[in-house]
């Protein structure tokens, strides 16, 4: 490995990937502004083959977009009443109650009584639903960008129907948000830093790696479990539209970056291998959800680690890179550098998922959400 390859301290800013103290000392500490500029340098692409089509997957793709466009406003039946704790008790009642399968004996929820439980369900959701949104917002932001810097016209046509994608995607959680939820969330300091770097990296690659494959890959994954779990029909609907436009957008990564990827050399590839485990552990460490605690009084350092032992929590943060881990293996990107990505990936636990399906023809089944997104 040349020499220049950096190690894990230098990657992710802390040596163990588990380090719970160094995961929290990471905080928003611009939670009263309400702009963040983020300085970017990196080349605009004109191109003057205007060629349509030259790369087919990503034209069928382009014209599949074009006819799957919804309204946000419209399509969705916002006169559904929504109560908000009456979804956290289903839920719980679902996973066998409150708290069910931790040992809380002796911990700060040993005295909690259902009031206290109902409050963290409520926050959790208010919290999730942000990060989505503000995630999104990374999603147009970032896909404005590919317009300008990828070098394809087929790639500029297509991720210019993202971009209008993503704004309503953005401004579906935010209605939700605001009219069905109790309240916000600032953007989570790790998702924060993750955006920050997808953005400033002057290599239009990295973007799409960052974005489509990493952030989308784990919202695919993240919408569907909530998808699956949610009694509320409101949201189950949105979702189910949200999803299928975020299926065609991790194809398109796909698709980019095989190309792509085909002639990189081997270190050129361990810079994105390193990327992505970045993003891999960023996006992990903002699951734990510490703002969530610190709203609510309890230490998140004494707390994270008794909510880590609840069987669904362990199961929804792996399950989490279901689509990122066969997406990366489809790229080359597991067994490149010696297998370097594969190792990172077996570390945190993620890895058995390789063989799962890959994503650069899922958008196939989720398709048309206007016409079949009854459910
Ligand atoms: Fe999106
Ligand atoms: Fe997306």
């Amino acid at each position: 490995m040349p020499d220049e390859m950096r190690d894990t301290a230098a990657i992710i800013g802390r040596e163990e990937v588990d380090d719970l103290e160094a995961i929290l000392s990471v905080t928003n500490t611009e939670r009263d502004e309400v702009i963040h500029a983020v300085h970017s340098n990196y080349d605009t692409i004109f191109t003057w083959d205007y060629e349509k089509g030259s790369r087919p997957k990503l034209d069928k793709l382009y014209e599949k977009a074009k006819k799957a466009q919804w309204n946000a406003q419209t399509d969705l039946p916002w006169e559904t009443p929504v109560d908000q704790e009456e979804i956290v008790v289903a839920n719980a009642v679902a996973t066998g109650g409150f708290g069910a399968g931790a040992d809380l004996t002796g911990t700060p929820f040993a005295k909690w009584g259902e009031k206290e439980w109902l409050r963290l369900g409520v926050e959790a959701q208010n919290w999730t639903l942000s990060q989505f949104m503000h995630g999104e917002q990374g999603a147009l932001v970032c896909t404005a960008k590919i317009v300008e810097s990828v070098p394809w016209i087929d790639a500029k046509y297509y991720a210019a129907t993202q971009v209008m994608d993503e704004a309503r995607h953005v401004e579906v959680f935010n209605k939700y948000l605001s009219e069905k939820l109790s309240g916000s969330y600032p953007v989570n300091a790790h998702l924060r830093l993750l955006l920050d770097d997808i953005i400033k990296d002057s290599r239009w690659d990295m973007t799409y790696l960052g974005m489509q494959i990493m952030v989308e890959g784990l919202a695919l994954a993240a919408f569907g479990f909530m998808h699956q779990m949610t009694t509320e029909p409101l949201l189950k609907k949105l979702l189910r539209y949200v999803m299928s436009d975020e299926a065609r957008h991790v194809a398109f990564g796909v698709l980019s970056l095989q190309e792509h990827y085909q002639q990189l050399d081997s270190s050129e590839l361990r810079e994105r291998q390193e990327f992505a485990f970045e993003a891999a552990v960023r996006m992990r460490d903002r699951f734990l959800q510490q703002e969530v605690w610190e709203r609510l009084g309890v230490s998140p350092k004494e707390v994270i680690p008794i909510m880590n032992q609840v069987p669904e929590r362990k199961i929804f943060q792996t399950m989490l890179f279901s689509k990122i881990v066969p997406n990366c293996k489809k790229l080359g990107l597991l067994d490149a550098a010696d297998g370097w990505l594969r190792d990172r990936f077996t570390e945190i636990g993620v890895i058995s998922f390789e063989d799962w399906a890959d994503t650069g023809e899922e958008y196939e089944s989720l398709q048309s959400a206007p016409a079949s997104a009854a459910s």
